[in-house]
């Protein structure tokens, strides 16, 4: 059993990684969340109601594990204390026991919120980002004029750092005037997260020491990493594997797992190169089967075939040992299951590993392999032998092809549809 697993998106993002840490929390002690804030969307079905988790770890419905948002993380603090209050009504216990909220993690204010909504109207190229401030706090926090958690809640601090900055900017000093309310509603809720402030990350490596087993959880997807993902279309902090080590600061070699999460196809949210994308009735099937709509903005996600090339990438760029091959079950009913092995590019030829480039990405045209579908339902639990023999034959090529073992399956949104392999 593994002392510190890490759970990565391998794609673009919303692979489903909330179901699975929700799944494999089970054995662990603490879960903390690395990176991200609330752009994030984690979707979770407890007794057959859907949750939508955006900051705090999905291990949260766990009565005994231990939460964390790590310093990596960026916090929106009105937002979060709506999601304590909305979690509390779906039977989690919440208390600064068990719910710790790192001092250092950088603070979400409602200026960098306006700076991701005037950049992304402003722009002529914008990133299709969820305007939830997450760049221009990340930006922030690199400029070394951002407001941590810790000074956030601390009351002559928070208003030092207010003061600060309305004297230096005069759009902040405007929008401070303009938006009482929202203003107030930020300054309130740091009363109501001070008890869950702590330093998150030191108490994480006492239980390292004491042998207590950590999953640390991603939020979005290792191709829209800062460094390694499709640069500029990306998040602004580090998504993959790499990621939870710099946001925990801890030995890496404590690390002995890290599961990539994939779908059985692509989806992409906002702007940037995707090749396998469909624009066909095969891609409208997928959206609506897969209920393919963002989690946080309820935009349309763009869906298209596994792009083998893409996860092979996102695979070495985080480390992953294995593979978890969700949402199978979306593919039910077609005929045939396509998926990238290459790219065709009009002036650099045949490309078998991910550019470094988002513009050459989109000017690359898939090549693809296929194999029959199942046509049939999978099985809905643990029954790896019961799975049809075209499914297993999918299973098989992606393995061969990526060089991970794809060690869990998952065929349905709840709990149980979960199918452990290896
Ligand atoms: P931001 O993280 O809001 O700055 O958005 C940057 C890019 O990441 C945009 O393409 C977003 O659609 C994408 N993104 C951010 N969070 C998620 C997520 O949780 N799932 C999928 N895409 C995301």
């Amino acid at each position: 059993m593994s002392l510190v697993t890490v759970i990565v998106g391998a794609q673009w993002g919303d692979e489903g990684k909330g179901k699975w840490v929700d799944i494999l929390a089970q054995s662990k002690h603490a879960i903390a969340r690395y990176q991200g804030g609330n752009n994030a969307g984690h979707t979770l079905y407890i007794d057959g109601k859907k949750i939508v988790l955006h900051q705090i770890p999905s291990g949260i419905f766990h009565a005994e594990q231990i939460c964390a948002l790590l310093a990596g993380v960026v916090v929106n603090p009105a937002e979060l204390v709506l999601e304590i209050e909305k979690i509390k009504t779906f039977g989690a216990h919440v208390n600064p026991s068990r719910l710790w909220l790192s001092a250092r993690a950088h603070v979400i204010t409602p200026w960098h919120i306006e700076l991701d909504r005037r950049r992304e109207q402003d722009s002529k190229n914008p990133i299709g980002t969820t305007k939830r401030g997450i760049g221009p706090t990340y930006s922030a926090k690199a400029a070394r004029t951002g407001i941590r958690i810790g000074e956030y809640v601390d009351k002559d601090r928070r208003k030092h750092w207010i003061s600060e900055m309305a004297a230096h900017d005069h759009a902040f000093a405007s929008h401070f005037a303009e938006h009482r309310e929202t203003w107030e509603r930020f300054e309130s809720a740091a009363t109501e997260l001070a008890p869950f402030v702590c330093d998150a990350e030191h108490q994480i490596r006492q239980m390292l020491k004491e042998g207590r087993k950590v999953l640390l959880e991603g939020a979005q997807g290792a191709l829209l990493d800062i460094d390694h993902g499709t640069y500029p279309y990306v998040t602004s902090s580090n998504t993959a594997a790499g990621g939870a080590v710099a946001s925990l600061g801890f030995n890496p070699h404590l690390v002995d797992q890290i599961i990539g999460v994939a779908k059985a196809y692509a989806t992409r949210v906002g702007e940037g190169p995707f090749p396998t994308e469909l624009h066909d009735e095969v891609g409208q099937h997928i959206a609506h089967v897969g209920k393919e709509f963002g989690a946080t903005t309820g935009r349309a996600r763009r869906c298209g075939w596994l792009d083998i090339v893409a996860l092979r990438y996102a695979v070495e760029a985080s480390g992953c040992h294995a593979l978890i091959l969700n949402k199978m079950d979306i593919l039910n009913d077609l005929d045939t299951i396509k998926y990238c092995v290459a790219y065709q590019h009009p002036k650099l030829g045949k490309l078998t590993t991910f550019p470094w480039d988002a513009k050459i990405l989109a000017d690359c045209t898939p090549v693809y392999e296929s194999v029959p579908g199942w046509k049939s339902e999978l099985p809905d639990h643990d029954a790896a032998h019961a799975l049809p023999q075209a499914a297993k034959a999918y299973i098989k090529r992606v393995e061969e092809l990526v060089g991970v073992p794809v060690s869990m399956v998952g065929t349905g949104v709840a709990r149980q549809h979960a199918i452990f392999i290896k």
